[in-house]
């Protein structure tokens, strides 16, 4: 079209992957515009990790990365992963003097504010001379003769490469639209079906009413389901059931499913309840519980298992009962919080129908989908910012 702006590289989506891939592109001395219809960029990464941001997870191991990214092709995202690692993105951290400290299971946090981190990628960007565009709308993309062209808000833009870096539908308050999707669909690539991840689960009406006293505490727990487990905090909400180790199994949790719960989990309830059974017997059996877990708690599970008197008279297969519902607590949520409060979308744009290497799309030469919007999805703990550098920077490196 005559007179249409016209660059090498339009990139949708100034978010981690997006402002990762426009520093690369543009080292690379290509003229980038980056478009977003937020007011500012990295909003995810600026909340991230409570404001603190978890930006990426030392832990992460060419070993354990195809358990913890999840998708349906579970090897796609090692190529990109391999070649830009986590201690690449802590050098630029450290090169860029932002304090850092280890939290636990290989978490990497800032020691003051995230925005820190989206201060450090403008900064970047603009030094290599890529343009941040926001305030400003993708509507569509399409092909022409020589390339693209980008619908927007502000009217069209022609690129030889476009890379959609739109994120996934989680937090829609936050900007997310679920427009990469339909780009990828408009070109024909498949789609793995999504659903929020990393996200409370929810009891029923009728557990609630008798779990609400319990909302706000909070322990150390196991949460299984099937062979994978995860002994982190688990926090009773008013809703069901939050913290780590929730959100990490509501990757895995389907509709109907059970998950199991160990409230005590290395510890053998009904052998310390034998041993001051022998002592303190004449104590209610709730209370003796108590001694164990927040009273509100103890009082819940004893409820549960209809046995009452004291812990004298409960015989061992009481106590049994009682270990039972402690270390394999079969919890059957009902939903989940959506993409309302989820953190991460699972699924996305099919990974075969993708470059592992490159992430450009096998049937569209020039077009790119990198981050969240691909189908891949990692475990809570900075996984989720570790591929969002990886793949930004891998179709960087050519889009
Ligand atoms: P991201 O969502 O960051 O960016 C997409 C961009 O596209 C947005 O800026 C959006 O405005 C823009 N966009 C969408 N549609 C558009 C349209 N039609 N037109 C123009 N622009 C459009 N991960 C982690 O590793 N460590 C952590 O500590 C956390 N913490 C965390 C907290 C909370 C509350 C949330 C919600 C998420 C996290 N995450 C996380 C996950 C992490 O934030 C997420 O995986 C990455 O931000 C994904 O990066 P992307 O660049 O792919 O998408």
């Amino acid at each position: 079209m005559a007179g249409m702006e016209t660059t090498d590289v339009v990139i949708l989506g100034a978010g981690a992957a997006g402002l990762m891939a426009a520093i690369e592109a543009g080292r690379r001395g290509r003229r980038v515009i980056v478009l977003d219809h937020a007011r500012a960029p990295g909003e995810k990464i600026r909340i991230s990790g409570g404001g603190r941001c978890n930006f990426t997870n030392r832990a992460l191991t060419r070993q354990n990365a195809m358990q913890r990214l999840l998708s349906a092709n579970p090897r796609f995202a090692l190529s990109a992963l391999s070649r830009y690692t986590p201690d690449d993105f802590i050098a630029r951290i450290d090169a860029a003097g932002i304090a850092w400290h280890e939290k636990h299971l290989g978490q990497l946090f800032c020691d003051g504010k995230a925005t820190q981190v989206v201060d450090l990628l403008v900064r970047d960007l603009r030094a290599a001379g890529a343009e941040l565009r926001l305030q400003v709308s993708v509507e569509g993309v399409s092909r022409t003769a020589d390339g693209f062209s980008v619908a927007t808000s502000a009217g069209p833009i022609a690129a030889q490469s476009v890379i959609v870096a739109t994120g996934g539908k989680s937090i829609p308050k936050m900007g997310a639209t679920g427009i990469g999707y339909q780009i990828a669909r408009d070109f024909g690539l498949g789609l793995i079906e999504t659903r929020p991840a990393l996200v409370p689960l929810t009891f029923a009406e009728q557990d609630l009413a008798r779990s609400a006293p319990l909302s706000g505490i909070a322990l150390e727990a196991r949460v299984g389901h099937g062979k994978i487990g995860f002994d982190e905090a688990l926090l009773f909400t008013h809703r069901g059931l939050s913290g780590p180790a929730i959100l990490q199994i509501s990757s895995y949790w389907r509709e109907g499913d059970a998950i199991e719960v160990d409230l005590m989990p290395g510890r053998d309830i009904a052998a310390d309840l034998a041993e001051q059974r022998a002592s303190t017997g004449k104590q209610a059996l709730h209370n003796a519980l108590a001694r164990h877990m927040p009273d509100k708690l103890a009082q819940y599970i004893v409820a549960d298992t209809g046995l009452t008197g004291r812990l004298a008279d409960q015989p061992n297969t009481a106590l049994a009962k009682i270990a039972e519902r402690v270390h394999r607590w079969q919890v059957r949520p009902v939903g989940s919080e959506g993409y309302r409060t989820a953190e991460v979308t699972l699924g996305g744009v099919d990974t075969t129908d993708l470059d592992a290497k490159t992430l450009q799309a096998r049937s569209v030469s020039g077009l790119y989908f990198i981050g969240e919007v691909v189908d891949v999805t990692g475990w809570l703990g900075g996984y989720n910012f570790q591929w969002a550098w990886a793949s930004g920077w891998a179709a960087g490196q050519v889009a």
